[in-house]
Formats: C-alpha cells, structure tokens, sequence
C-alpha cells in the first residue's frame, strides 16, 4: 500500500466554497447516519425521509448499503476489514456530498462504533447525526425480508452481523428509533422534528 500511495500532491482550494454551494441550495448540509442490525428498517426509513424532505424542497442524497456494495464498494465482503473499508470510503463520499451541499442519508449496518465515530470526526459539529434504527434481533430475524437470516442460521452465510459478527450498539446516539413500536410514518415524522429542532429544517 505505502508504495503505491501518492505524496506529491497539493490541496486545492476551490472559488465556489462549501458555504457557496449550501447558500444556493437554501439549507444546510449534515450526514444522517442510519445504524442497525439487517432488517431493522434503516432503509425504508431513509427512502421514507427522503421522500419528506424532497417534497420540503430540499437537496438530498441517499447512500444505501445493499446498492453501494453493487458497485462503488463491489469489491469488499464482509469480514471485519472489509466492513472498516466499505464504512470509511462510504465516510469520505458522504463528507464529499456535505461540501456539495446536500442533505446526505445513509444506511449501512456499520456494526462497530469506531467506524461510526471515524465519520462523525470527518464533519463539522452538528452535521453527523446517528440515528440508532433498532429493532431486538428476534424482530429483525422475523422479518428477514431477504431471507438472510434463515440462511445465517443454516450456516449458508457466515459472518453475518447478529448471528455470527456483532454489533455494537451506539452509545450516545442523537436518535434511537425502535422500529418494533413505532411506524416507519411516525419514525420519519420524529426525525423531521428533530431537524427542526436543531436547525436543519424549516417547515411551513
Ligand atoms: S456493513 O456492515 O458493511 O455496514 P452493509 O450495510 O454495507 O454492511 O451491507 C449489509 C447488507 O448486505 C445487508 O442488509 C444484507 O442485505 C447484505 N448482507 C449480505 N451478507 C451479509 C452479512 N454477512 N452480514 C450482514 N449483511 C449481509
């Protein structure tokens, strides 16, 4: 790796400023990281707020896990190593997507806690907000809306986070969604109050 890295290069600084690019689009960017256990409903959750936030009129992206390992991160699996990678590159693009403005959501199990914590060190105060998408495993297993888990459990997929790869919990998380009590309706209409509640969002 260390011989194929580059040296000789020089950051740029650019006319049109992250703050340029946040002016024109009328809002102010910030990462909404979606962590939880498969099945817990990270992504409806996220498509669901985008939806929301589009028809607020504001400029958004959706990073999703299942989607981005189909092409971007096509080469990583998901032994530990390749989970730290596939989290810190899916880090990188999300604080690419920040200085371009956008309101960015993404929704990666991202199971270990300094991966988590890697990003929100990548973003100014305030523009990292984990959302705890949890559901206990049992309800995340009877769900199983690939069928993943019934696969794990008959030792087809190894590695597979809850069964046989863990999952650390966050520790303090600025939202915690319990999807076994609450609908994805009532799981969107608490993240946009809490984007109003901070500053993100303004509505009506
Ligand atoms: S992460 O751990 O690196 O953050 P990511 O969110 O990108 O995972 O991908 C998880 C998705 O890949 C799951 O929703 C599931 O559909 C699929 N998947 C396939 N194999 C596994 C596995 N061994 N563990 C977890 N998810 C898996």
């Amino acid at each position: 790796m260390a011989t194929r890295r580059a040296t000789n290069i020089v950051w740029h600084d650019h006319k049109v400023t992250r703050a340029v690019r946040a002016a024109a689009k009328g809002q102010r960017p910030a990462i909404l990281w979606f962590t939880g256990l498969s099945g817990a409903g990270k992504s409806t959750i996220a498509n669901a707020l985008e939806s929301r936030l589009l028809r607020l009129g504001r400029h958004t992206y959706l990073l999703d896990g299942d989607n981005v390992r189909h092409g971007f991160n096509r080469d990583l699996g998901f032994s530990d190593a390749d989970r730290v990678e596939n989290i810190r590159r899916v880090g990188e693009v999300a604080k690419l997507f920040v200085d371009a403005g956008l309101i960015v959501m993404t929704a990666f199990i991202s199971p270990f806690y300094a991966d988590r914590d890697l990003v929100r060190n990548l973003v100014g105060e305030g523009e990292f907000i984990e959302v705890f998408v949890y559901a206990p495993l049992e309800v995340a297993e009877a769900r199983d809306p690939k069928g993943l888990y019934q696969r794990a459990r008959a030792g087809e997929i190894s590695n597979f986070t809850g069964i046989d790869s863990p999952y650390e919990e966050p520790e303090s998380p600025e939202l915690i969604l319990d999807t076994s009590k609450l609908t994805v309706e009532q799981s969107v209409d608490a993240l946009v109050d809490y984007l109003v509640k901070v500053g993100l969002l303004s509505v009506g």
